[in-house]
């Protein structure tokens, strides 16, 4: 566990130092769960995002794009359901009058359990060495049965008791697991209580004509409302998708661990509008299709894992997590949910509209059913940074911090380096610079000497450098130094922009989808 906390301690500093997040409002000490994206940061997240967007409408004929605002008609929340029922349970502990999410200290107890299987792999796997089967040691060994067993019933109890609302049972667990308050210690906890988690804020000039207006919790519903209209003017057929990027607030009560939940974060989302009895084969497909997308960043196949909701939200008939492991354990990534016609016929009975679609090849009417991806691009982020970050030990018994990003999501693609500030080494390196800036991000560093210019891109995260010397005087060749391998090797000067291209293209990252 401590191992864990230092590395997420890394993470965090690692962001700041390097210009990739900033606390927000710094000066004044900050705004709790509230984070700017620094130079890097910005680029970075705009290369998830294009990655989603191309993954999701470039690709998909049948999915397109739309930006709705953030500003809704307030009785988008009624229809939605957000207004009644989107509450996290909280408890207060009597002693330091810290306030808790119920669910997420009882998550955090069976995080602890899973951290003992995980312990117990780790001295097996030492213990057996190569012939260690991870797959056969956790279904077998009775230890790791007990405490999965262990875990599995109390979250089992957990989901049924917040379905059923009884919060009673939500603090019988807690004291029965003997759950202390972290700060204080104490077990002396308030009852359970439901708390909204929209942020509200007025809409006019007077407070006489003032609309009470909610922040949207979540970007789905601007397709939603916007449905009939994009399908009548995509002239779009059954089954389809919208897809959305875009902010999205929660008054978050638990909100730490940096930018894995924040009370303004970003959403990618998308809604698949399909005809009703075909949601659980979508289901499955769009469970594969999103673990792909994942897997073709390259962040390691055991690094995730599907966990099916116990508790389903009050829109889904079927629902799970890609759970990814971040430093401070599994945790949800990206939700799937199968929603069935909850949100549209709900809009069709507050709005009064119609919001159904008439299908030509049943020649009837109907309101669709539909499947959601919803992915965290801010979660994404600290998946991809926090997986990246690695300390390596040299074979010159010097370590390297560098941050491995997959290339194709690097804020910087390559970086140019003369050799030394004069005999006309930077007016060749800044004409190299001048001919690439049209294709990728690139810098330009001249302070130092190279070995520590190289260490300075690897934090960064750059998959390349590229450095000019006397020999390119000559021959019009260049060193060309590889992130991840160290690797150096001699290259013509023109070769540059091809072998990064081949590296740092989307498109090819993009067609392990295919
Ligand atoms: N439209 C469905 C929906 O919003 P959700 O499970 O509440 O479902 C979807 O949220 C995703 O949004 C989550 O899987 C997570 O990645 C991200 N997310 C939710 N709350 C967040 C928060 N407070 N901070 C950062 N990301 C959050």
């Amino acid at each position: 566990m401590a191992n864990q906390e230092d590395k997420f301690k890394k993470v965090i500093s690692h962001a700041k130092e390097y210009g990739y997040i900033f606390q927000s409002s710094e000066i004044y000490d900050g705004l709790s769960a509230v984070y700017d994206y620094a130079q890097n940061g910005a680029e970075l997240k705009k290369n998830i995002r294009d990655y989603w967007w191309q993954a999701m409408v470039q690709l998909n004929n049948n999915i397109v794009g739309i930006d709705a605002a953030i500003f809704m008609h307030p009785t988008t929340w009624k229809a939605s359901g957000h207004v009644d029922a989107f509450n996290d349970p909280l408890i207060d502990n009597k002693d330091s009058k810290k306030r808790y999410r119920a669910d997420v200290l009882v998550e955090d107890y069976v995080a602890k359990i899973e951290a003992k299987i995980e312990k117990e792999v780790t001295k097996a796997a030492k213990r057996f060495g190569d012939s260690f089967d991870k797959k056969q040691f956790l279904s077998t060994n009775q230890r790791v049965l007990d405490y999965q067993a262990k875990a599995d019933r109390i979250l089992k109890r957990l989901g049924k008791s917040l379905e059923n609302e009884d919060l009673a049972d939500v603090k019988a667990l807690i004291e029965e697991l003997e759950i202390a308050c972290p700060l204080s210690g104490s077990k002396n906890w308030t009852d359970v209580k439901q708390f909204n988690l929209m942020f509200g804020t007025k809409l006019g000039s007077t407070a006489e004509s003032a609309m009470d207006l909610y922040l949207r919790p979540e970007t789905a519903q601007g397709i939603f409302v916007n449905f009939l209209n994009v399908q009548k003017t995509g002239r779009m057929k059954i089954p389809f998708g919208i897809a959305q990027t875009g902010k999205a607030f929660r008054n978050e009560i638990v909100a730490r661990q940096f930018i894995f939940r924040m009370r303004e974060f970003e959403q990618m989302e998308m809604q698949y509008f399909i005809k009703p009895g075909t949601q659980k084969a979508w289901y499955d497909t769009w469970k594969e299709k999103r673990l792909n997308w994942h897997l073709s960043l390259g962040l390691g196949e055991d690094n995730y894992r599907f966990h099916d909701h116990e508790k389903l939200a009050h829109y889904a008939d079927a629902a799970c997590d890609i759970e990814f492991k971040f430093p401070f354990g599994f945790r949800e990534l990206e939700g799937i949910h199968s929603r069935t016609d909850f949100d549209l016929s709900n809009h069709e009975k507050y709005s009064g509209k119609k919001l159904q679609y008439f299908d030509p090849e049943e020649n009837k009417s109907y309101v669709p059913y539909v499947l959601e991806t919803s992915i965290g691009l801010d979660r994404m982020f600290l998946a991809v940074f926090s997986n990246a970050l690695q300390e390596e030990e040299l074979e010159n018994n010097t370590t390297r911090t560098v941050l491995k990003l997959p290339a194709v999501l690097a804020p910087t693609k390559v970086a140019i380096l003369p050799l030394l500030k004069r005999d006309g080494l930077p007016e060749v390196a800044e004409k190299l610079v001048n001919e690439l800036k049209w294709e990728f991000t690139v810098a330009y560093d001249e302070k130092d000497a190279v070995g520590r210019r190289y260490r300075r891109q690897d934090a960064i995260g750059t998959p390349f450098c590229v450095t000019i010397d006397h020999q390119t005087l000559e021959d019009d060749t260049v060193t060309i130094r590889y992130r991840d391998t160290m690797e150096q090797k001699r290259i013509k000067l023109n070769e540059v922009g091809e072998i990064v291209a081949k590296e740092v293209d989307m498109k090819n990252w993009l067609k392990k989808l295919a």
